[in-house]
């Protein structure tokens, strides 16, 4: 496993000049956040060795270098997930090779149903916490020193700091923004309306199939960690309705211009 992680952090070193400390990934429907990427290098994931490759519909799998804020950033257009067959390691595998370039910082933006009763479609919750409920945790088998502790912290999973700072910029440019759990789930269904109320009872605000293996990740290799949902569709009883990918993708279009600017800002902001 280090061996492959240390080669594609080499072959990614050798294809681009700079090497950032930020990197993005970008979420179903939030792909268009590209387009505010200068000075683009982009490399296709079935270029890059021991990457797997993407299968979903709307997401278009490649890694792009350039800036955005004025720094350096790397972004993934088009995630792993685990419903798509992976295993846990090929999910994570990108945040490790980003861990062995020497990233510190991780974005991570997703589309998510949301389950709190003041949430509407459309709105961007920042994600202060999260619960796992996938049935495989990625740091399970053996821990590798060199990558991280056996027992991870996970009380700051979502950078306070950063959360601060997100917060502030939202504000200033009277961007509304709302707070939560983001409940992990594995999918590929939607929820039932009973699951939905079940991740709601638990403490979750929103719910999706993405983002919390790599936070695990992300917080075993010590990055800080910033992560938005776009709400898509609701999980609140009395207002479920039926939902489709489609919708979801659209859903999230609308909210990226948003996400975007505050994403820009903050990246700004940090040194
Ligand atoms: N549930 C799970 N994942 C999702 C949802 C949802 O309602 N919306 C977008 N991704």
């Amino acid at each position: 496993m280090l061996e492959k992680i240390y080669e594609t952090a080499d072959y990614l070193r050798n294809r681009a000049e700079v090497i950032p400390n930020i990197a993005i990934i970008l979420g179903t429907g939030l792909g268009e956040l590209v387009h505010e990427i200068e000075d683009k290098k982009e490399i296709s994931y079935e270029d890059i060795p021991n990457f797997p490759l993407s299968t979903v519909e709307g997401h278009s799998g490649k890694l792009i270098f350039g800036k955005l804020g004025g720094k350096d950033v790397i972004a993934m257009q088009g995630r792993f997930h685990y419903y798509e067959g992976y295993s846990m390691q090929e999910v994570t595998f990108p945040i490790r090779v980003f861990q062995a370039l020497g990233i510190q910082y991780l974005f991570v933006s997703n589309a998510a149903g949301g389950m709190n009763n003041s949430f509407e479609i459309g709105d961007i919750m920042l994600i202060e916490d999260h619960i796992n409920t996938f049935p495989e945790h990625p740091l399970r088998g053996k821990n590798y020193k060199e990558l991280g502790v056996r027992f991870p912290d996970m009380s700051n999973a979502y950078d306070k700091d950063l959360r601060r700072m997100a917060a502030e910029i939202a504000k200033e440019n009277n961007i509304k923004l709302q707070y939560g759990v983001y409940v992990g789930t594995q999918g590929p269904t939607f929820e039932t309306p009973a699951e939905y109320n079940w991740f709601r009872v638990i403490g979750g605000d929103a719910v999706g199939m993405s983002t919390v293996p790599e936070v695990i990740v992300a917080n075993h290799a010590k990055m800080k960690v910033l992560a938005f949902s776009i709400i898509t569709d609701l999980g609140v009883i009395g207002k479920i309705v039926e939902v489709t990918h489609e919708d979801v993708q659209e859903a999230a279009q609308v909210a990226q211009p948003k996400m975007a600017l505050i994403m820009k800002e903050i990246i700004k902001r940090i040194s």
